[in-house]
């Protein structure tokens, strides 16, 4: 036995528990206290074996940290082969969240039970992989071919009163201990005289060969590119005409053609980046919340106060009279629709909160006593001072007082009260209920323990937070301006919008940059580009191609068309030769770019200022950077986010080319001191996470 799995009896039962904190994952040590508690089952007189775990779940898969290093024996699926070969019945007592290698154990199993609330799923695609240990075998053998597939090439997760409806389960038990519940079901079936029943010995389900080629569509279709759903597909099917045997040679050929994939490299490090970031900086004890106040309640209040609803928290909005008031309390209504839709919330619960949890208020004496303050008002720095002086005499000491602003130094807001130490940004993302990633600013002055309130917080209301320092932009809008930057420089030099979009969907973002535009509305950008007229370097190259577009009546998808016309045949957006020739008369005629040397600038200019926001120790590490461009901006996860994404690529080459790009343009292709380091000496921007995790 190991420490992680330990052997007793209850009465004629074996109890095989599984206590490997902090999601009992099936590391070696792990693997090897389930083959010797199977050996110890196999000489006890036991009548049957339950196998359960401690803590706050069931095996949630496959130790994750093992994954690009030596397997080490035993290997999952002879542990699983030992469980199933098990001479007497074996119970899997099931609760949290049963993933994976986890769920793969499960169904070595004779028989299964599931806490309610249990949570069920292979998410290996996710991860760039299939199931390893006998998923893609045993699974379709009890759920039938259509939900295996399915649940296999999607990752999804399902409840366990699914589960018990597709036959993947045999019972539900309410709530309690889980190891209890597997006694009692194993009692039950000592009592029915009912023995082993391995699931490898069902009857593989019959194929419908004619309907192959369909499903085999949708999955590919589904997929965008990445390599393990097919490849999952192929297996569980392939497998179907084998003895298991074979079948789990052919998963287990697949599985290490996956694990060598660098889809799987960076699925992965995308996992383990966004977990690192929202690490908390600092040991410091969170400060306690339990009411907020959120200002301003426009498009990004509503979001947030809906956000923090959902989380438990008790919130007043403040808004400026009480028409505003109102018509946030309505957004912010419908916004709870939309969760008890998506079955995320129940409709007795959204009503319970919103009559209990929620109020609104014209005037910021409502806030005196909550523990923090989201400030969501108008985007201007004599507007946010403002706030911030009146919030610093209302609220009471040691309350929290949080920013969303997007752009303005944080220093400058926390000046205008007297407790610069309580201040922090909180910017949230749009839809602020929908977007996981938040930025925590931390500010010259900001206490520890505001900080690690913040992140606190942010876990409370299921997001992912990233650490970043005071700059414009913060991490995530200096990036996008950077890469935006890229792209209007790709069209003043020819391209057309459309070969620059295309370049970039074809990357794996789900929409190009002039798409986007559209989406938000180009008369933004031009009102922002008359305010910084006067203060341009004379040597920057605006997008005047923009300019032409808004002053043609052009704003984007509002007014019917922008960089695409809009109408009835399609309402997503075609090219418009108008636009083409209203852009092409603003430029001077000029060879164009092939999608390569669009996608090249573009993510040079991403990389180059992400090393820059590096090196001023802006983000802390270069997966934070990763963290944020993935769940803020759309950055294919299968591509691990821009820096995971250039150490692949290389940074000999980015730098080569920054270079080459600085002959013509030096005042904006200015190559990062960081970058032009690692490109030099060979390093890799991953070395720079080792070294700030090790
Ligand atoms: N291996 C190693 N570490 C894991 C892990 C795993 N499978 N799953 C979670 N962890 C670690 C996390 O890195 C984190 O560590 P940290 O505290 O040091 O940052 C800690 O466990 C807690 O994880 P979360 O912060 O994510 O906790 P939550 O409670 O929010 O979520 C969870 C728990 C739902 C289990 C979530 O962690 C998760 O989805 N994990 C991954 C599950 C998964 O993908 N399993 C399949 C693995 S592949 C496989 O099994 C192959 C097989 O077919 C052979
Ligand atoms: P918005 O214009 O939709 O809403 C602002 C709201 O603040 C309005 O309803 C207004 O009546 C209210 N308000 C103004 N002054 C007030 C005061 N003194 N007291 C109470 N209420 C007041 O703006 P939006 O888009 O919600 O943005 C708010 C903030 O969030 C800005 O700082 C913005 O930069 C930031 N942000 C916006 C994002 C977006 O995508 N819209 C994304 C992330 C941050």
């Amino acid at each position: 036995m190991t420490d992680a799995v330990s052997y007793a009896r209850n009465g004629e039962i074996a109890v095989i528990t599984v206590d490997s904190p902090p999601v009992n994952a099936l590391s070696a040590a792990v693997r090897q206290g389930l083959v010797t508690a199977m050996e110890r089952f196999a000489a006890d007189d036991a009548q049957a074996a339950v196998l359960c775990c401690a803590g706050r779940t069931f095996i949630a898969g496959a130790d994750i940290s093992e994954f690009g290093k030596p397997p080490q024996p035993p290997l999952l699926p002879e542990v699983i082969g030992l469980i199933e070969a098990a001479s007497r019945p074996v119970i899997a007592a099931l609760h949290g969240t049963v993933l994976g290698g986890g769920l793969e154990v499960a169904l070595g199993a004779h028989g299964r039970v599931a806490l309610a609330g249990t949570r069920l799923g292979l998410p290996e695609v996710t991860l760039g992989l299939l199931p390893g240990a006998g998923g893609t075998q045993r699974l379709p053998r009890l759920t039938g071919l259509e939900s295996a597939v399915d649940l296999i090439t999607s990752g999804r997760q399902i409840s366990a009163e699914d589960a018990l409806g597709l036959g993947l389960i045999d019972t539900v038990a309410e709530g309690g201990d889980p190891c209890a519940a597997g006694i009692a079901e194993a009692r039950h079936w000592i009592a029915e005289g009912r023995g082993p029943r391995p699931v490898s010995a069902l009857p593989a389900p019959a194929i419908d060969v004619p309907a192959l080629p369909a499903l085999r569509a949708k999955v590919e279709k589904a997929a965008k590119g990445q390599p393990a759903p097919l490849r999952a597909f192929d297996t569980i099917i392939g497998g179907m005409a084998l003895p298991l045997a074979e079948g789990m040679a052919l998963e287990r050929a697949a599985f290490v053609d996956l694990m060598a994939s660098p889809e799987r490299a960076a699925l992965i490090h995308a996992f383990f980046a966004e977990r690192a970031a929202a690490r908390p900086p600092t040991d410091a004890k969170p400060r306690p919340v339990a009411r907020i106040g959120v200002v301003g309640g426009g498009t990004m209040g509503q979001g947030i106060a809906a956000s923090a609803l959902s989380a438990g928290l008790d919130v007043t909005l403040i808004e400026r009279d009480p028409a505003a008031a109102d018509r946030a309390a309505k957004g912010i209504a419908a916004m709870q629709d939309g969760a008890v839709k998506r079955g995320k919330l129940t409709a007795a619960a959204r009503e319970r909160m919103l009559a209990e949890q929620f109020r609104t208020a014209a005037g910021l004496d409502a806030l005196s006593e909550v523990d923090l303050v989201i400030e969501a008002v108008f985007e201007a720095m004599d507007v946010k001072r403002a706030v911030f002086a009146d919030l610093d005499r209302i609220c009471r000491p040691g309350a929290i007082l949080a920013t969303n602003t997007s752009y303005l130094d944080l220093n400058a807001i926390a000046a205008a009260t007297s407790r610069p130490q309580d201040v922090i940004g909180l910017h949230f993302f749009s839809p602020a209920n929908v977007m996981r990633l938040l930025e925590i600013v931390v500010a010259d002055a900001t206490a520890e323990d505001v900080t690690s309130t913040a992140f606190a917080l942010a876990k409370r209301m299921g997001k992912i937070a990233v650490r970043s320092g005071v700059c414009d932009g913060f991490i995530g809008n200096r990036m996008l301006s950077a890469y935006r930057t890229a792209a209007d420089h790709a069209v003043l030099d020819g391209a057309s919008p459309y070969d620059v979009d295309r370049a970039i969907t074809g990357f794996g973002f789900a929409m190009g940059p002039y798409q986007v535009g559209d989406l938000a509305g180009l008369d933004i950008g031009y009102a922002n580009r008359r305010r910084l007229d006067a203060s341009r370097d004379p040597r920057e190259r605006p997008p005047i191609f923009a300019d032409r577009l808004v002053e043609a009546g052009r704003l984007g998808r509002k007014s019917g068309g922008g960089y695409y016309r809009y109408d009835a045949e399609a309402p997503n957006g075609r090219p418009d030769p108008e636009a083409e020739a209203i852009i092409d008369a603003s430029r001077p005629p000029k060879p164009g770019l092939d999608a390569d040397q669009i996608r090249a600038r573009y993510m040079a200019a991403m990389v180059n200022e992400g090393a820059k926001i590096l090196d001023e120790g802006i983000a802390a590490r270069p997966g934070d950077i990763d963290a944020v461009l993935l769940h803020g901006y759309g950055f294919p996860r299968h591509k691990g986010g821009p820096m995971h994404w250039a150490d692949a690529y290389g940074l000999e080459r980015i730098a080569q080319d920054i270079r080459s790009y600085a002959q013509d343009d030096p005042y904006f292709w200015q190559l990062s001191p960081l970058l032009a380091r690692l490109a030099d000496s060979g390093g890799r921007f991953a070395d720079l996470d080792r070294k700030d995790t090790a």
